[in-house]
């Protein structure tokens, strides 16, 4: 069960085999797919990319390590191994036995969520696709490309359940997963922070440690799931996501170093004339992508999340860690709220209404850990400079704050002042035209771009001068 077949058309560990109906149908799916690659994937020719791919789910060894050509790169189907004792965790089925298949009841929501999931992997591809020809070294344009086709990965996850459980209305899903495009004024994505474009490469390490840390948290609570095979997917999907946040965290670690080594070189704060990133735009990047990270948790209270979670289709993070009844049909939670004066302040709601904000000060405690981490830098090399978390309530446009201006200290500001001050905080054209100007391609082996410091380590033990890409 858990080796993947690699003899079949589709990679799987699902014994496609076994269900020729659902077999044709992904093997229909399956051109759709690579020619959405290769006309909304990553433009930059190559010849081959060291890439990983997954030969098992198990804990040892679960990826193997070779060049590929991109194309040919096996997107395939796995499931974590089944628990076959694995009850439900939570809500009004709590302790019954898990869904093998999907309750007639639950349909409509189930096959939304997985929609919505489904949506934001081939997005985050479309977004990136431009980064390959200003990759600032093999290095990253091999982390990049690995990026891609995992998100890939993901997309064929949530396809092969629409396909498997949802019958023609899921087929008809799948499709659409196609044709919706980042940034498309007639078929968006369907969530804000997936049609922002991804220009830059610290716009991209932000979004993969901000952005993919939203995935990594929606992907934990589709986990709990009471529908097994939607939590099987998402298990072994957390995996290949930590690669993700890996690469953002190690990239604005990186950036971070190269600006403490030039503002200490030339003994001043603003280090763009000498080639870096100055600090203050990197706070405003974080600013920015932590901020519509934010708004994909949605809003303060919601009834259809406390459906959800007392439907069993949606658990919260760490769902089984936790101490309480796992019903909440009798607690409280204070969210965020504006007050009845105007202010910023919180209101009591019933725990199950408050959900989305409960998941959202998960994630926000694990984002302030990458920033502690950076400060880290800054203190080691002597510097008094900080870099920080925004409040709350800054620069949403989701939730009881989307009306708001305030600022990242939490001060309420006037439409007037928010206008006036909002360049301190948020990048400027003219701290986005610097930013892209140092983003000149180094494609050779062994070099960096000057904005960034090289990583400590290469990938699966090899050297950072390894040849990770072959261009075409
Ligand atoms: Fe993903
Ligand atoms: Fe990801």
């Amino acid at each position: 069960m858990t080796t993947a077949d690699y003899t079949e058309k589709i990679p799987n560990n699902v014994e496609l085999h076994e269900d020729r109906r659902l077999q044709r149908a992904l093997e229909s799916w399956q051109p759709n797919f690579l020619h959405w690659w290769e006309s909304m994937g990553p433009t930059l020719p190559t010849a081959d990319v060291y890439l990983r791919t997954a030969v098992n789910v198990g804990r040892e060894g679960w990826a193997h390590f070779d060049h590929v050509a991109m194309r040919d790169y096996r997107w395939g189907i796995f499931l974590a191994e089944r628990n076959r004792g694995r009850r439900i965790a939570f809500g009004h089925h709590k302790d019954e036995p898990v869904w093998q298949k999907v309750p007639g009841e639950y349909r409509a929501d189930l096959q939304r969520l997985i929609v919505i999931q489904g949506d934001t992997e081939p997005a985050s591809v479309e977004q990136q696709r431009n980064l390959g020809a200003v990759a600032p070294s093999l290095y990253d344009l091999r982390n990049l490309f690995q990026v891609n086709v995992e998100e890939g990965r993901h997309l064929w996850a949530m396809v092969y359940l629409l396909h498997a459980y949802f019958g023609r209305d899921g087929r008809e899903e799948a499709e659409e997963l196609l044709h919706r495009n980042s940034g498309s004024a007639e078929s968006p994505r369907i969530l804000g922070a997936f049609n922002e474009e991804t220009p830059d490469w610290l716009s991209f390490f932000m979004f993969t440690y901000f952005t993919d840390r939203d995935g990594k948290y929606q992907l934990g609570t589709l986990k709990e799931s009471a529908f097994d095979p939607l939590s099987r997917t998402c298990e072994f999907m957390l995996k290949e996501e930590s690669h993700h946040m890996f690469v953002g965290t190690t990239g604005v670690d990186r950036v971070v170093e190269r600006t403490v080594q030039l503002m200490l070189e030339h003994d001043t704060d603003d280090v763009g004339p000498y080639g870096g990133i100055p600090l203050n735009v990197i706070q405003k990047y974080l600013n920015f992508h932590y901020s519509v990270s934010l708004d994909l948790f949605g809003s303060e209270t919601s009834t259809n999340v406390a459906n959800y979670f007392t439907s069993g289709l949606k658990g919260r993070w760490s769902e089984e860690r936790r101490s309480d009844d796992h019903r909440l049909t009798d607690e409280s939670i204070m969210v965020d709220a504006v007050t009845d004066d105007g202010g910023i302040g919180q209101t009591e709601v019933a725990a199950l209404l408050g959900l989305n904000t409960d998941l959202r000060r998960e994630y926000i405690s694990d984002c302030q850990s990458g920033v502690t981490r950076w400060n880290r830098i800054l203190d080691g090399a002597g510097l008094p400079h900080r870099l920080k978390l925004p409040h709350v309530a800054f620069n949403r446009r989701v939730g009881a704050f989307a009306s708001a201006e305030v600022s990242p200290d939490g001060e309420l500001l006037t439409a007037g002042e928010w206008a006036e001050r909002k360049g301190r905080w948020l990048p400027t054209d003219v701290d986005k035209t610097h930013v892209r100007s140092l983003m000149q391609p180094v494609h050779e082996r062994g070099k960096i771009a000057a904005w960034i410091a090289p990583p400590r380590n290469g990938i699966n033990g090899q050297p950072f001068d390894y040849d990770y890409v072959h261009l075409a």
